[in-house]
């Protein structure tokens, strides 16, 4: 029997309900999203607030905090609260600090597309890609250069039941060829700020359920990308392209998603297990400057 999705899967009012005690936490977006305030992110948090932070990150997958002031040193201590630093391959940390990366858009850069422009769950193609990932923006252009997030415990929910079904017994290839082996050289060139490093290893791959239960919350969320996710195990081409496509946009769609605009000083912290997520390359004539730590994920399972 076929059937007809007359509506969307409903949006918790108020996800898991949780009352916080040493934060505030008020959320930004129907499908995901929430501003904490009442934190200063440069001291050192009692566990009860670290636990909180998690709590809130957990119920709406990405977190926002303004008017943060964190050194580079500072930002690795808040992000090592959550788990040690995840490798992270291709991208030159800075000098100083090997947990750290620059995400910058010069102001003479003109292309429509921005590095980390491509809808993507960061370095999904690792064998355990990270958990979380912390973007704090030091230098915002006046307009432009928002960053997108599109909720993939929602978009699973949102297939036929016939459809989970089929996806929870299918496996994904994930690779960076596409983002960082040799080939992609011309495309680092054209980002001026960004220190890349493309390689030969870029061309391998890993291969991740298409549907991974989080670690944390046991939901499913659908875990496949159109930077990283090269493919269906064990399936051709054509077929997997075809399911792919659909599986891309279905999961991206407007209603899935929330959209920052940056001050400067906002810190975001997401959560790559259940989002993906995308800059926007529409900011030319100004600089975008951004320090980003990563959190060290699980080996995603079913
Ligand atoms: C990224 O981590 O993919 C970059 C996100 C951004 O610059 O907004």
């Amino acid at each position: 029997m076929s059937l007809t999705a007359t509506e969307l899967v409903p949006i918790p009012a108020a996800p898991e309900g949780h009352v916080f005690r040493t934060i505030d936490v008020v959320r930004h977006s129907g499908p995901c999203g929430a501003v904490i305030s009442g934190v200063n992110l440069a001291t050192e948090l009692p566990e009860e607030t670290i636990a909180e932070i998690r709590r809130a990150l957990l119920d709406h997958l990405v977190i926002f905090f303004r008017a943060q002031s964190l050194s580079a040193d500072e930002q690795v201590a808040f992000s090592r609260r959550f788990g040690p630093a995840s490798p992270v391959p291709f991208v030159n940390a800075i000098p100083t600090h090997p947990e750290v990366i620059a995400v910058v858009r010069e102001a003479s850069e003109t292309q429509r597309f921005a590095f980390g422009g491509i809808w993507h769950s960061d370095f999904s193609m690792l064998p355990q890609p990270p958990m979380g990932s912390i973007l704090h923006a030091l230098e915002v252009p006046p307009f432009g250069g928002d960053t997108l997030w599109a909720n993939q415990y929602l978009a699973f929910e949102n297939c036929s039941p016939g459809l989970q079904n089929a996806l929870r017994g299918l496996s994904a290839v994930h690779s960076a060829r596409d983002a960082y082996a040799p080939k992609m050289q011309d495309v680092h060139d054209m980002f001026k700020g960004m220190s890349v490093q493309t390689s030969e290893e870029a061309n391998r791959t890993q291969v991740h359920p298409v549907v991974r239960v989080h670690g944390e919350t046991r939901r499913e969320a659908l875990y496949v990308n159109s930077q990283y996710t090269i493919g269906l195990d064990q399936w051709w081409s054509p077929e997997e392209k075809l399911l792919l496509d659909y599986l891309y946009r279905h999961a991206t769609q407007e209603s899935f998603t929330c959209r920052w605009k940056w001050e400067v000083g906002d810190v975001a912290f997401w959560d790559n297990r259940c989002l993906q997520h995308m800059a926007l390359g529409d900011s030319s004539g100004h600089r975008r400057f951004m320090h980003r730590t990563t959190v060290a994920g699980e080996t995603p399972a079913r």
